[in-house]
Formats: C-alpha cells, sequence, structure tokens
C-alpha cells in the first residue's frame, strides 16, 4: 500500500426504498469506516463515498403501492439511510444519491463515452407489453402461475413461494400488475455490454494479478468467469431512471446496475474539484467496500465498465462481506425480521459504539454469521463494560484518588511494568496488519486485547493495596496504567469513534495521531487528566428482553399475514356461477365417519331429497350439536366416493385465517330447498 499516494473508499450505495438494518452497517459501512478512519489517522489521502441508490424497479412499484411518486420515496428513504449513517458515526466525505443532477450527467456522458467507442452492442427482443397501459412491463410487473408448484401470484423473476428463478415468459396466465390485462410480446431494442468481449482480461486481471483478494471474493469471480460470460443488457423499458442519452432510445433508462457504480463517480464529482485525481491517476487506490451479493456488479460488471471506458482506475481490492443472519434467520424487510437502525438509535440511546463493537468482533467476513441479542448483550456487559469500562473507570478514578488528577511521575520500573508496557507496542502492530488486511473481527479483537492487558495489569500490581505502604511503586503503576489508557483512546478510535472522542477529552488528550500509538509514554508525567466518565453501561435483560418481543412480534405477524394472503381467485363469468345450485337443507342426522378424525357422515333434508353429504368439519362441531342446523349445500357436485360412502353434494362453510370453521347459513328460517342465488 505504500506504494500509493491516496486511497478512494467506496461503500455500496444502499436502495432508498426502506430503511438501513445492521446487515447493511456489518456487511459495508462499519469495517469501510474503521478502515477509512485508520487511514485518516494515519495522515494518509483518503475519501470515504457513500449514497443512495435511488433507482430501479423495487422503488417504481412501492411508489405505486402507495400512490406516491418514485421521488417521493427516494426523497423519504434517503433522508432517514443518511441520517442513520451519522448517528453511527459513518465518517463519509460525502453521503450522495443518484437522483441528483450532477449524477445524471456523469451517468448519461459515461453511457455516451462508451456508446460513442461502439463498446456496445444493439439487440433487439420480444418482452411483454402492456397494450392497456401502454408500457413495456419489468418483470417485476408481471405475475402469474408459477410452472414449478402452480401457485398464483409468482412474479415474473422468481416464484417466492417455490423459490425458483423464472423469465417472465414461463409464467402460466401472465397478468400486468399495472392494468391487470393479459401482456402481449413486443420487440424492443437494448443496449449491452458484451462481457464475453472482457473475458480474456479479466481472467488475467482477476485470477492471475488479484490472488489477494478475499477467498469468498475470489471464488464468485471464478465461477462466474469460468462459467462464460455473456453481454448484458445496460438499458431498460422503465420511466424511473437516467435516460438513455441516445436518439431513439425515448422511454428507455439505464439499467439501474449501470447507473448505480458510477454514481460513486458522481459524488467524488459533486465533493472535490481534484475528483479526477482520485479516478484516474494511477497513484490512487480504489477500494469498494460491498455486501457478497454485490461482488460480480463490483468485480466483473463495473470493472468491464470502467476499462471500456478507458481513462479510469480498476479496483485495487474489493473487500465483500458475507451475511449477517438474525436470531438463526435471514434477514428480512418484507417479514420485518431486522434491527433497523434508526429504530436501535431509539432504544439504545447514545450506545452507537456498543453495535459497532458487536457487529465488527461478530463481522460477517468468511462466512454468513448470526447476531444475537444474548450475545449483544454479553459482549457488552462482559467485554466493553467490564473489561475496557472497568479499566480505564480505575485508572482515572485512581489517578484523581491519589495524585489529584495528575499523571505521576514513574519510579524504578519491574519486569511486569516493561513487560506490559513493550505489550502495547505489540498489540498495536498486530491491529494493523490485521487492518491493512481488511480483518475487521480479529483487528478489534487485538485492540480490546490491550483493554484487558490494562485490566489485569491494575489487577494483578493493586495499587489499592500498596498505596498505604509503598507509594513509590503506585505512581509507577498508575503511570503505566495512563500510558495504557492513553493508547486505548487512540487505538479504539477506528472501532468505536464515540467512546474515543469521550475517553480523549476525559484524559485532556487535543490532538491525536496513529503514531501516538504503541509510544510508551503518550501522556507526560504533570499532565492533568479531567473528571471520569463512565464509558459503557450494563445492558439489563428487561431491555434484551423487548427487542426479542419485538422479533417474536414479527414472527406472528407474519404467520396470520401468510394465512391471510389468500389472493383472489381468477374472474368467472355468471354463467359459470349460475352452474353451482345451491339450496338450504337442514341436517336431520349426523355422525363420525369411523377411524377418520375430521370426516362427519351427514343426512340432509334439501327440500327435493333426503341425501347422504360427508363433510370435513368433525374437527370444530359434535355431531348432536348441529343435528336441526339449516345449513347451505351445494346439490349439484358430482358424487364423490368419500372412504366408501357416496357424498352427494357440499356443505358451504367459511373458514377464517386460523382454519377455524363456521357454517354459511340463512339469517332467518327458510323453508328447505329455497335456492341461494
Ligand atoms: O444491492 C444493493 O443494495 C445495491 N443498491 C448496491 C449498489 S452498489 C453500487 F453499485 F452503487
Ligand atoms: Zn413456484
Amino acid at each position: 500500500m505504500t506504494n500509493f499516494k491516496r486511497t478512494l473508499v467506496t461503500t455500496a450505495l444502499p436502495y432508498a426504498n426502506g430503511p438501513v438494518h445492521i446487515g447493511h452497517l456489518a456487511g459495508v459501512y462499519v469495517p469501510a469506516d474503521i478502515y477509512v478512519r485508520y487511514l485518516r489517522l494515519k495522515g494518509e489521502d483518503v475519501l470515504l463515498i457513500g449514497g443512495s441508490d435511488e433507482h430501479g424497479v423495487p422503488i417504481t412499484l412501492k411508489a405505486r403501492k402507495e400512490g406516491v411518486k418514485p421521488q417521493d420515496i427516494v426523497d423519504k428513504y434517503h433522508g432517514i439511510i443518511k441520517e442513520s449513517f451519522k448517528e453511527f458515526g459513518i465518517s463519509f466525505d460525502i453521503y450522495s444519491r443518484t437522483s441528483n443532477k450532477t449524477h445524471y450527467e456523469t451517468a448519461s456522458q459515461f453511457f455516451k463515452t462508451l456508446y460513442e467507442k461502439g463498446e456496445f452492442i444493439e439487440k433487439e427482443s420480444e418482452q411483454y407489453y402492456d397494450e392497456e397501459a401502454h408500457q413495456f412491463l419489468a418483470d417485476r410487473y408481471i405475475t402469474g402461475t408459477c410452472p414449478h408448484c402452480g401457485k398464483d401470484g409468482a412474479y415474473g423473476d422468481q416464484c417466492e413461494s417455490c423459490g425458483t428463478s423464472l423469465n417472465a415468459t414461463d409464467l402460466i396466465h401472465p397478468k400486468s400488475t399495472i392494468s391487470g390485462s393479459a401482456p402481449v410480446l413486443r420487440k424492443t431494442k437494448h443496449w449491452y455490454l458484451p462481457l464475453d468481449k472482457h473475458e480474456s482480461f479479466l481472467r488475467q486481471w482477476i485470477l492471475e494479478d488479484h490472488k489477494e483478494w478475499k477467498p469468498n471474493v475470489y471464488g464468485q469471480c471464478k465461477s462466474w468467469i469460468d462459467l462464460g460470460l455473456q453481454p448484458r443488457a445496460v438499458s431498460r423499458d422503465l420511466d424511473w431512471g437516467v435516460p438513455v442519452p441516445v436518439e431513439g432510445a425515448e422511454g428507455k433508462v439505464l439499467y439501474v446496475w449501470f447507473d448505480a457504480p458510477i454514481g460513486y463517480i458522481s459524488a467524488t464529482r459533486e465533493l472535490t474539484p481534484e475528483w479526477e485525481k482520485y479516478w484516474k491517476d494511477p497513484e490512487t487506490r480504489l477500494l469498494h467496500f460491498i455486501g457478497k451479493d454485490n461482488i460480480v456488479f463490483h468485480c466483473i460488471v463495473f470493472p468491464s465498465m470502467l476499462k471500456a471506458e478507458g481513462s479510469y482506475n480498476l479496483p485495487d481490492n474489493v473487500p465483500a462481506n458475507e451475511f449477517l443472519n438474525l436470531e438463526g434467520d435471514k434477514i428480512s424487510t418484507s417479514r420485518n425480521w431486522a434491527v433497523w437502525l434508526h429504530e436501535y438509535l431509539k432504544d439504545f440511546k447514545d450506545q452507537q459504539d456498543v453495535l459497532r463493537y458487536v457487529l465488527t468482533a461478530n463481522a460477517p467476513e468468511t462466512k454468513d454469521n448470526d447476531f444475537t441479542w444474548k450475545d449483544f448483550q454479553a459482549r457488552n456487559n462482559n467485554e466493553l463494560v467490564a473489561i475496557f469500562g472497568n479499566f480505564v473507570n480505575r485508572s482515572m478514578v485512581l489517578t484523581h484518588k491519589y495524585y489529584e488528577g495528575k499523571i505521576p511521575v514513574p519510579n524504578v520500573f519491574n519486569d511486569f511494568d516493561n513487560e506490559t508496557l513493550n505489550s502495547i507496542a505489540d498489540i498495536v502492530k498486530r491491529t494493523e496488519e490485521a487492518l491493512e488486511n481488511f480483518k475487521f473481527r480479529e483487528a478489534v479483537k487485538e485492540a480490546m486485547s490491550l483493554a484487558r492487558l490494562g485490566n489485569k495489569y491494575l489487577a494483578d500490581s493493586e495499587p489499592w493495596k500498596l498505596i498505604k505502604t509503598d507509594a513509590d511503586r503506585v505512581s509507577t503503576i498508575m503511570y503505566v496504567a495512563l500510558q495504557i489508557t492513553a493508547n486505548l483512546a487512540v487505538l479504539m478510535e477506528p472501532f468505536l469513534p464515540f467512546t474515543a472522542l469521550k475517553l480523549r477529552n476525559m484524559l485532556n488528550m487535543d490532538n491525536i495521531d496513529w503514531q501516538d500509538c504503541g509510544q510508551k509514554e503518550i501522556l507526560k508525567p504533570g499532565h492533568i487528566i479531567g473528571e471520569a466518565v463512565l464509558l459503557f453501561q450494563k445492558i439489563e435483560d428487561e431491555a434484551i428482553q423487548m427487542q426479542l418481543d419485538k422479533l417474536a412480534q414479527s414472527k406472528k405477524d407474519n404467520e396470520t399475514a401468510a394465512k391471510t394472503a389468500n389472493p383472489i381467485k381468477e374472474n368467472i363469468s355468471f354463467d359459470d356461477f349460475s352452474k353451482m345450485d345451491i339450496r338450504v337443507g337442514t341436517i336431520l342426522e349426523a355422525e363420525k365417519v369411523a377411524k377418520t378424525k375430521k370426516l362427519l357422515k351427514l343426512k340432509i333434508d334439501t327440500g327435493i331429497d333426503q341425501r347422504t353429504v360427508v363433510s370435513g368439519i368433525a374437527e370444530y362441531f359434535s355431531p348432536e350439536a348441529i343435528v336441526g342446523k339449516q345449513v347451505s349445500i351445494l346439490v349439484n357436485l358430482a358424487p364423490r366416493n368419500i372412504k366408501g360412502i357416496n357424498s352427494q353434494g357440499m356443505i358451504l362453510m367459511a373458514e377464517d385465517a386460523d382454519g377455524k370453521l363456521v357454517f354459511v347459513n340463512p339469517s332467518d328460517k327458510v323453508k328447505n330447498g329455497s335456492e341461494i342465488k
């Protein structure tokens, strides 16, 4: 890294169609922020770029559902997301958005350059078109019956019942969600980035020249390349996005995954007139922090775009993380299975660093990981409070008690003191090494080991016992303890910026510099420290239970919603309806069908005849309770043999979301045989 003059760090632009949760923080923003804070402390030239991804079909769908404009949706969530990141101390140099003017200009220009260089291919394809709404339909705007599981309501790109990926043309009875009409196939033209053309370059650049990339990133790239790359459409028929800047492209916009990464460039342009230095000077290092679902776009598609354009740097590394699960389940916005950052901020006031710490200590760096509230509590209480907080507090309080807040002049250092002081530099070195290699879990563990060292040093040397008998010794001990404390104020800054600031204020340390880290004397004897404030507070069981209850409620709501989600069946004609002969009848006899749990054999007076009907209601009604009841019966249902009984008709029942059954019967008594129509 010493070969570089500056570093440009980008963080995946989150979609502005919902708030951000712990998965976002753990996977992308906390690691990027730690890294950038570390470089800044070292005095390096670095920029942290972020922003909201404000295009794409899901945003238009949400807007349609809520009866507002896409711009209203992104305005709302851009604000919420930006605020959450700020609250968590993610130190962006700029947090921009892709619906702004600079971005439109930048993305448009980028497309034009590639277009003019002949870097695209143009192809016609057939896409579904809604003739009533006069527009082409994105896959998500088409629903139909899944060809695999037969469930209705599958989307044009995926069936959410069985999880199969689909093409819109696979759907049986496709329907436009805009007008409800059946879409027709129409020819449309799009521009494609021929990834196949870049394959040999990608193979060399990634698989040969970047063997140092994280194994999860390298492995994904390898399997994509080995599978063979295909041209990718970079435009869409949609009315929300950056218009395709080519004549005859009315109604077409850039595909969201084409314009979003250009958003990194737009944001840098917006930030500084020197933006080109950060994007084009070969002495700048480009790093993309992303989640694993974005690997292909950042390692294959975007680099191919940059390469095709010709004047930009390619990423030096893409330290992508895996996913964070929550209490054993995938985080899901639609199922509300998440810890939302704006909610955490309300429930755990001023405890941003606790979450930063837990998410880093348990980061999904090499495999998916699980966040649990119990682990969160344990790490806070047993590590932050009991080790870090306890050590700092003791150092501060004892210095005030014995030396009126002045750093004492040390006396003779014994072996234990020397060993302890020497360990500081070792810990700093190991932390640095982990940070340089994007191993943030390891880095924070190392940094915490400095607090552990301090805690153990004080506990073992027991100054509170020696103060009456060996005051000289105590000056040395407290001197050493305070140097560890001061080191912590620097070393912890990238990980726990709020705590480190508090600590610096407590210690009256003005400017900090990474070079101080590892020094045996950061605070000179005679330096006066300020009042001690508690850095962390214990998290009680009740607070954790509240979070678990919230999640349990989400689970319950989902189960109810799944049961209620009972879409209306396809329209039928009046003729279809009048084919059904439904009458009022009376139950004359009822008995359980032997060897079954659910079935009752009923004798019904239909006003025309007396007939036998087998009905699956035994779990809800005892035979005695229903004799004499009037019911509705479908009398012209073809007879069926059920458990050896000839069943002639069907009793109509209403069933609620919990599966409870009640009879559908006339509100007043009527003659048997009365028709229901
Ligand atoms: O997966 C996502 O949330 C995308 N919005 C990430 C875009 S990253 C970049 F390319 F802008
Ligand atoms: Zn299916």
